[in-house]
């Protein structure tokens, strides 16, 4: 690294001070997380090498990086890419920037060991692609309601190379009836009052977040649907909100599973609710 530009330890700080400014929750760490990606160097280099510059190529493009996030636009969107389980994927503005937990339902596809699933409101793609990366043996159909999204989707399948495992169709349910082994949806399950971080609120898909008055409106919507379309598997785990748990439960039994399960998450929260016929 050439020795003549700004400091990183300089530039890292500034940048951590206007975020704080901002009201963004992690300030240090966004700043070491964008100055890192986007100046090729780990960070842990930037936290101990005081004497670091910064090539202006690399002193610009976190400058930018900077206007953009103090604006309150994720991370994820300013690099343009998530990790989620063990792939990388592109987002932008058409797709619900992937999240942890998440990650729940595709531990369930690794308990269930799926020939074939059926993924509904796949967005980026996450599920769809980290079950079809994760269970080799396995085909997976991902449904999605927005055009944009889908395009993201396809793109992220194909630079992974799962395109020939990974089949994606526009609409909420697949056009014919089908069987699968199991069906995972992480459809939008915010209650439509719910106040939103700015990053959140601002800057993600509204139809990828809010499911109507008590955020289950989406859910009840699809898991009606199975039935008329003729959509049948053994097993369906659904992503839910805080305190949705019973309700979906209960949903889930009406539909065709007649044993659901609530698993809670990390935090303690209602995350997933299971579904076996
Ligand atoms: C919460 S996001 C989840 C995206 C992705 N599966 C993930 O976990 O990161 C919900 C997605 O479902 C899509 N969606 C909303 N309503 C839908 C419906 N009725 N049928 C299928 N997809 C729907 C949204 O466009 C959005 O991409």
């Amino acid at each position: 690294m050439a020795a003549s530009g700004a400091s990183a330890a300089d530039a890292l700080s500034a940048a951590t001070d206007a975020f704080a400014a901002a009201g963004v929750d992690t300030p240090r760490l966004d700043a070491e997380v964008l100055l890192s990606e986007l100046a090729g160097i780990d960070r842990a280099t930037l936290v101990t090498d005081r004497e670091l510059a910064l090539e202006p190529a690399a002193a610009r493009a976190f400058s930018e990086a900077v206007r953009r996030r103090i604006r309150r636009e994720p991370v994820a969107y300013i690099l343009g890419n998530r990790g989620f389980r063990h792939i990388d994927l592109t987002v932008d503005r058409r797709v619900l920037i992937p999240r942890p937990e998440t990650e729940m339902l595709v531990e369930l596809a690794l308990e269930v060991d799926p020939g074939t699933v059926l993924e509904i409101g796949t967005g980026s793609g996450a599920i769809a692609l980290a079950v079809a990366d994760e269970l080799p043996g396995s085909r997976v159909t991902a449904t999605e309601v927005s055009d944009g999204a889908i395009e993201v989707a396809v793109a992220n399948a194909a630079r992974l190379g799962l395109g020939d495992r990974v089949g994606f169709e526009l609409g909420s349910l697949p056009d014919g009836p089908g069987e699968f082994d199991l069906i995972l949806a992480n459809l939008p399950y915010v209650p439509d009052s719910d106040g939103l971080p700015p990053e959140v609120g601002q800057w993600e898909p509204e139809g990828a977040l809010f499911g109507g008055p008590d955020g289950t409106d989406v859910i009840a919507e699809v898991l009606t649907g199975f039935g008329r379309a003729g959509i049948e598997a053994p097993v369906i785990g659904l992503e839910i909100g805080q305190g949705q748990g019973e309700k979906v439960a209960e949903m889930v039994r009406q539909a065709g599973w007649p044993e659901a399960e609530i698993r809670l998450d990390l935090a303690g929260i209602d995350r997933v609710v299971i579904g076996r016929r």
